[in-house]
């Protein structure tokens, strides 16, 4: 290896992907939230390695999916075998060092196998990975010569029934000597009846020279291809374990972590606690000390330190300040910021509002477009009436107001600090600071008349019955 060029990891992400029966390109099928090809090119960047990513099916998808991370792209005009998809790769990568080539659906390979394919590597010409397979299906045998030195890769199809017997396989991840490798392509011939260029030809071609190596993969699962739905199902389960662990090691707790969904992305706080079956999804944070109830459903979130989000929540895009405490069976909508210590109980549900410090929504409310004030207090089955049909207008509750039981607020209004409004009222208009406004109708009471209304409905029925 020269020390001073960087080692480029070429990842093929030119195929169909026909076997996952949809519309969406393989690499860019999601576990735990993150494409495939994207944990490929997070696992070649760790390991020092400048991405490459070979293209054609859905090329911009692909190339949007990768958009954050330092990659390059090469397009591969058509799928004509892996031979001819490193070919196109090999027209963005230097002349000289050593080039890693691996599978845009192969998510599961670490950052440090790629590291002790390099150093096997050394200034050898081809290193292959190999994986001992008890049941070696549809994958490439690696043939040996007498003396155990590795000779060539066949592919099953074409393998005799004695070589289809072998359990040493391709994994598919090789480190090549890049100025080695490009000579080496112009001599593939295309194999029947696809007429495909197999990459794997090359290895006999370094074998001839006694220059070729195999770095046996402890772990065969790393190498594992996703080609359908059940094995993008197992990929995904194997790196919820990996991220699981790492929370775990860094102090997060949990209940039941078989039972969790932590996406990739989220990043979680020492001593968060997540009780069985959380799901956290997409850029999700959590604060030290925070507690994720039991089966609560957060998407895009902020959740600040010891923060509580009780049992059956589901948060999407919104903010929970340090101390508060929502749900059970909230719900918290995009741009819903419950500051510190405010208090969001059951059946409540908040979109596009500000909910003030230590404010309390307790039962039964829905606030939209609404700045509620530190300290307010929001009585049951509060509404902002926030939707005239065709535009939406805000709310704002001052800061330490009270809003009485089943208030309807019909906005644009505004309530004043200090203000009370009385339960059962429609608010129409402002009710300035401190101010007391009760909208009821009049309440009537008849003495016995309930009895009265009672025994002639009693009569009513008997009559009816005798003339059925
Ligand atoms: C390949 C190897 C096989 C190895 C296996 C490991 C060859 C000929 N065979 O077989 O020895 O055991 O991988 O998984 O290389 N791709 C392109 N362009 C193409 C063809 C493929 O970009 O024209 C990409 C695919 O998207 C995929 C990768 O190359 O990411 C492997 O291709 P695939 O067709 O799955 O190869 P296998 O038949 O599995
Ligand atoms: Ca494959």
């Amino acid at each position: 290896m020269t020390a001073q060029v960087p080692a480029f990891a070429m990842i093929l992400a030119a195929g169909l992907g026909t076997r996952m029966r949809s519309p969406l390109a393989k690499v860019l099928h999601p576990a735990l939230g993150r494409p495939l090809v994207v944990w490929a090119a997070k696992a070649a960047t760790e390991a020092g390695l400048c991405p490459v990513v070979v293209v054609n099916h859905q090329e911009g998808a692909v190339r949007a999916a990768l958009a954050g991370a330092p990659c390059r792209f090469a397009r591969q005009e058509a799928p004509r075998g892996t031979g001819d998809a490193v070919r196109a790769g090999m027209e963005v990568i230097p002349e000289d060092g050593v080039v890693v080539v691996m599978c845009g659906d192969g998510p599961l390979i670490r950052a440090a196998t790629l590291r002790a394919l390099l150093q096997a590597h050394g200034d050898k010409l081809v290193t292959v990975a190999s994986m001992i397979l008890a049941e070696p299906g549809a994958y490439g045998r690696l043939i040996r010569d007498a003396s155990g030195a590795p000779a060539r890769i066949v592919e099953a199809g074409e393998a005799t029934e004695a070589e289809r017997a072998v359990q040493e396989v391709n994994s598919g991840i090789y480190a090549f000597n890049a100025a080695w490798l490009r000579g080496a392509l112009q001599t593939l011939r295309p194999h029947p009846p696809k007429d495909e260029l197999y990459l794997t030809d090359v290895l006999a071609l370094a074998a001839a020279e006694g220059r070729a190596g195999v770095l046996v993969l402890d772990d065969p699962a790393e190498a594992m291809g996703v080609n359908d739905r059940a094995q993008l199902a197992e990929a995904a389960r194997v790196l919820q374990g990996r991220v699981l662990q790492a929370h775990l090691e860094a102090g997060v707790g949990m209940e039941a972590p078989e039972s969790l969904t932590v996406e990739a992305e989220v990043q979680l706080g020492a001593d968060a606690y997540l009780e069985r079956g959380v799901v956290l999804r997409g850029q999700t944070t959590v604060g030290a000390g925070a507690r994720i109830g039991a089966y609560s459903v957060i998407t895009d979130s902020a959740l600040s330190e010891g923060c509580s989000v009780l049992s059956h929540c589901v948060l999407e895009e919104a903010r929970v300040g340090a101390g508060a405490t929502v749900g059970p069976f909230a719900r918290l909508r995009p741009a819903a910021d419950i500051q510190n210590n405010a208090k969001i109980g059951n059946f409540v549900e908040i979109k596009k509002s500000v909910v003030g410090p230590g404010a309390k929504v307790p039962h039964l409310s829905y606030v939209g477009d609404a700045t509620i004030g530190a300290g307010a207090n929001i009585g049951a089955g509060t509404i902002t009436c926030n939707y005239d049909g065709v535009f939406k207008h805000r709310t704002t509750i001052g800061e330490g107001a009270f809003i009485g039981s089943n208030t309807s607020l019909v906005a644009p209004v505004r309530v004043g600090a200090g203000a009370l409004v009385g339960a059962g009222s429609v608010i129409t208009t402002d009710v300035p600071d401190e101010a007391i406004a009760v909208v009821r109708g009049e309440l009537k009471l008849r003495h016995g008349a309930a009895g009265r209304l009672r025994d002639r409905k009693l009569a009513e029925k008997a009559r009816r019955s005798e003339n059925a």
